[in-house]
């Protein structure tokens, strides 16, 4: 086995709440053991312009409490191409480093399963850093628990200003094509509905539900629509509804905003657990795996398994939903 003495860290796709506190696990474990460790600026784009930088037990002091990624973070074309996966991989190699760990989602891990196996020498493995929590083999993804608390606190005051006017809210939020976020934050949240890419929508459904729901008294109705629902988005599902209800419609698109903000305990927790478990799994030896966590414990999950097969929506929870919000 070749010796690992320089390891590197990047934050690739959409950035997370709880990156940078999962750098700073990574740098310090990594010097904990005597190694060096550096700072690929902008993801896989940084590493094809050799945008790499040393990190010090200095360099991430004061992080673990910023939403963002320091390292900043990117989606590169460039590196979809052979040409651009052979300039990242003369970057590392003019560094000296020999293992990487990834912090990002899917499109990162697949990355790095096609780098690896033309390039067998860098040895990866991968931390699901998304607030999407879409990632198969991790209970929970680094920021998922972030963004439903910034999502749940946006809904409350959405709460207040809809009852005063007995308005029905659409809000959209983030999640790709996974329901998660909405599931959880319309539990959470008390919305009357949920819309989900997993299970089929049916906007007769949602009128007669919201209809059910003024018979009962109801004085605000908040309908939450994931996004990559195959009935629209917010705003073409509003459409299909107005009209149909008695309700004064309004329409809330959260976007970005759930992206952002100081990450929860709970994410720091998880970020600390995940990049202290990423550089012991190359120092082991370990290559091509997901360091998730799974019932509070550190679990390896083949790279390709944890892209290819996305995490289940929680059918109790589904039921939940439906019979609460009524
Ligand atoms: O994967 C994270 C995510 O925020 C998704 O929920 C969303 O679909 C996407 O990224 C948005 O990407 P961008 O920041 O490139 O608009």
């Amino acid at each position: 086995m070749v010796e690992m003495n320089k390891i590197a860290v990047f934050t690739s796709g959409g950035d997370s709440p709880g990156m940078n506190a999962c750098i700073r696990a990574v740098v310090r474990t990594t010097l904990y053991y005597g190694k060096e460790v550096y700072g690929v600026k902008r993801g896989y784009q940084g590493m094809i312009e050799n945008d790499i930088i040393p990190l010090y037990a200095h360099s991430v002091g004061n992080i673990i409490q910023r939403g963002g990624t320091i390292l900043q973070t990117a989606r590169s074309k460039e590196f979809m191409t052979p040409e651009g996966r052979k300039k990242a991989y003369e970057s590392l190699k003019s560094q000296g480093i020999n293992g990487v760990v990834a912090i990002g989602g899917d499109g990162t891990f697949s990355g790095a399963r096609v780098f690896m196996s033309e390039y067998p020498d860098i040895n990866y493995v991968g931390i699901p850093g998304t607030i999407d929590n879409d990632l198969f083999g991790t209970d929970y993804t680094l920021g998922f628990d972030t963004a439903l608390n910034t999502v749940v606190e946006a809904i409350d005051r959405i709460r207040d200003t809809a009852d005063s006017h007995n308005r029905l809210f659409f809000v959209e939020v983030m999640g790709r094509d996974a329901g998660f976020i909405a599931l959880n934050a319309g539990l959470a949240a008390g919305a009357e509905a949920i819309l989900i890419p997993e299970t089929p929508t049916s906007i007769d459904n949602i009128i007669s539900r919201l209809e059910d729901g003024k018979r009962r008294k109801k004085t605000s109705s908040i309908v939450i629509v994931g996004e990559g629902d195959e009935a629209g988005n917010a705003f073409t599902i509003a459409e299909q509804v107005k009209g149909k209800v008695d309700f004064d419609t309004r329409v809330v698109v959260l976007g970005h905003v759930q992206r952002g903000g100081a990450p929860s305990c709970k994410d720091r927790v998880l970020a600390a657990k995940m990049g202290m478990g990423a550089v012991e799994t190359l120092l082991a030896g370990g290559k091509g795996v997901m360091v998730g966590v799974k019932n509070g414990e550190v679990a390896l999950t083949p790279m390709e398994k944890a892209v290819k097969h996305h995490q289940e929506i929680n059918p109790g929870l589904l039921r939940m939903m439906d019979i609460l919000s009524r």
